[in-house]
């Protein structure tokens, strides 16, 4: 049996202030009981400029919760103006960075090339990637979601060690999904996921593919999170728009209703 933990993580994307992200995590920890923690690791993903606060916040009233950035650059330093590197991510103590956006694959040349240099160097600075990959709606209304699915996990994933893969975590997120309001099915979610963590088995044996969390990703709510939580293969899921609402947030990780 497996033993993956569901991991929930809030992607804020570019907003808040450091200051205002100071008082939204300081709001979800408010919000979320010990159990809650026991049952779901809770992470954020904060702009960079409000990384060190909220980090110092959650270090300093030992809040458990996990802390990610949204991107970083796969060279350790150099001259790669506007850029931040793993080493300075890890040494902020982010566990996380999120890797192949599909807002940065759209809107800012990220390929499946650069999210795999991304994730080995995110991991050889200490930290783990949370790796996204999904199809456009032009690509699923042409039945390609398999094909995409499949080649984007093949090429971010490539070279990664057994153990690495097993320790990863991938968002599948339906670009057509994202910030529309439009979620994808959660059978249809848990069926490509399920491929997904075949292919992680094929890359590092099943080990890895049964350790592997994967999340799914866009236009989730309270509303809708426990039926994605009810499929087998969704382990977590990356939330953008609601978890810029602490009480939004804290009802989705708190999807089991108790
Ligand atoms: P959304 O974004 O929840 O606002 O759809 C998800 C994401 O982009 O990670």
């Amino acid at each position: 049996m497996t033993t993956r933990k569901p991991f929930i993580c809030g992607n804020w994307k570019m907003h808040k202030t450091h200051l205002e992200a100071i008082a939204l995590v300081q709001k979800v920890h408010y919000l979320l009981r010990p159990q809650d923690h026991d049952a779901v690791e809770v992470g954020v993903a904060p702009a960079f400029t409000a990384l060190r606060s909220v980090q110092t916040v959650i270090e300093s009233d030992n809040m458990p919760i996990s802390l990610g950035a949204q991107n970083c650059h796969w060279q350790d330093h150099g001259a790669f103006t506007g850029e931040v590197s793993p080493g300075m991510l890890a040494k902020l103590k982010c566990q996380y960075v999120i890797a192949g956006h599909s807002e940065r694959r759209a809107l800012f040349g990220e390929t499946d090339e650069t999210v795999n240099k991304k994730a080995k160097a995110i991991f050889a600075a200490g930290m783990t990637p949370i790796v996204c990959i999904g199809e456009s709606l032009e690509q699923k209304d042409a039945g390609l979601t398999e094909e995409i699915v499949g080649t984007q996990a093949r090429a971010s994933l490539a070279g990664l060690t057994s153990e690495q893969l097993g320790q990863l975590v991938i968002a599948y997120e339906p670009v057509w999904a994202i910030g529309t309001g439009r979620n994808a099915l959660p059978e249809d979610a848990n069926q490509t996921i399920a491929l997904i963590r075949k292919i992680v088995g094929e890359l590092g044996g099943a080990p890895a593919a049964n350790a592997v969390r994967i999340q799914y990703g866009g236009s989730v709510k309270a509303a809708n999170i426990a039926s994605f939580m009810a499929m087998p293969d969704i382990d977590g899921a990356l939330v953008g728009g609601a978890s810029l609402d602490a009480e939004e947030f804290a009802l989705i990780v708190r999807y089991r209703g108790d």
